[in-house]
């Protein structure tokens, strides 16, 4: 696996963090040559998102720590609630290791713009959901319980403000950790804080918070994982 500290000179813009001298020096070197903001057309976001490549177009591809699961697509994601995830590992409301490693070398612009850039990903590709069907009676019990449909929309593909995420056909390995996560939302090093959805989860066990998961993975949506291949 990739360390992001390998990747992350070519993508940090801020010079003089605590986490980094060195980094800010090479930006530092870097800014004498740099072109002007107007030129970061499409080679400027293909630098940006050069680092999330080796985890989110890989099909299938595992992340092992903390926990073992897929690493989450996020093409075909809304923009906004991409932004609000990379700002909350930035700040440390979501605990992820390697997340938090990532999105500390973003500024607010590069979040923007790699918001934008995975909404419109793949636009022309199917989305990787399953077929999806109507819930049994055991799972529509909790999805009644929980309101899900109220925030995340019509066959959790559709929610209804952007900042709040497509679940539809997304890994239910990751769904069953995201969800957990958001029961131990002040701990490390899997902990979620996020007011709404911590309410949320508070009242189920974890083998319901799992075939929720499964459920959702079910269902046919817009998320996906472009391969790398597709990039270039
Ligand atoms: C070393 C592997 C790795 C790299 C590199 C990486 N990610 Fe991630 N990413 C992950 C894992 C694992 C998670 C799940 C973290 C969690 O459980 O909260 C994740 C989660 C995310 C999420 C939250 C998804 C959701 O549904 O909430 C976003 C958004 C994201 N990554 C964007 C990016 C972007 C943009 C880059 C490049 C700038 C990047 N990642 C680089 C492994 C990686
Ligand atoms: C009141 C609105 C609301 C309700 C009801 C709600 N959610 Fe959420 N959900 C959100 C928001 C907002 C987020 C983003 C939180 C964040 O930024 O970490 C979210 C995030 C999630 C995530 C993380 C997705 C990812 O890609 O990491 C999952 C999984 C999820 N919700 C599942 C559910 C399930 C299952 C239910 C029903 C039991 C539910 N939600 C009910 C608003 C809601």
């Amino acid at each position: 696996m990739k360390t992001p500290s390998v990747l992350f000179p070519g993508l940090s813009r801020r010079p003089f963090t605590p986490r980094g001298l060195l980094f800010g020096l090479v930006m530092l070197a870097g800014v004498a040559s740099s072109p002007a903001r107007a030129d970061d057309t499409q080679k400027g976001i293909t630098s940006k998102v050069a680092m999330c490549i080796g985890c989110h177009s890989i099909p299938g591809y595992q992340a092992s720590f903390p926990e073992v699961h897929k690493v989450p697509m996020i093409s075909g994601q809304n923009a906004k609630y991409i932004a609000a995830a990379l700002t909350a590992y930035r700040q440390g409301d979501r605990k992820h290791p390697t997340m938090k490693g990532v999105a500390a070398s973003l500024t607010d612009q590069d979040i923007q713009e790699i918001a934008a850039y995975y909404e419109a990903h793949g636009k022309d590709l199917p989305g990787a959901g399953g077929r999806g069907g109507a819930p049994t009676p055991q799972v529509q019990a909790l999805l009644t319980k929980g309101n899900c449909i109220a925030c995340h929309g019509e066959g959790l593909n559709k929610p209804i403000d952007a900042s709040y995420p497509k679940l539809a056909g997304q890994h239910a390995d990751y769904l069953y950790v995201a969800l957990k996560a958001y029961q131990v939302s002040g701990k490390g090093p899997i902990g979620r804080n996020n007011a709404i959805m911590s309410a949320q989860v508070k009242s189920f066990t974890q083998a319901e918070l799992k075939l929720l998961a499964e459920y959702m993975a079910s269902l046919p949506g817009d998320l996906k994982t472009v391969p790398q291949g597709r990039f270039r």
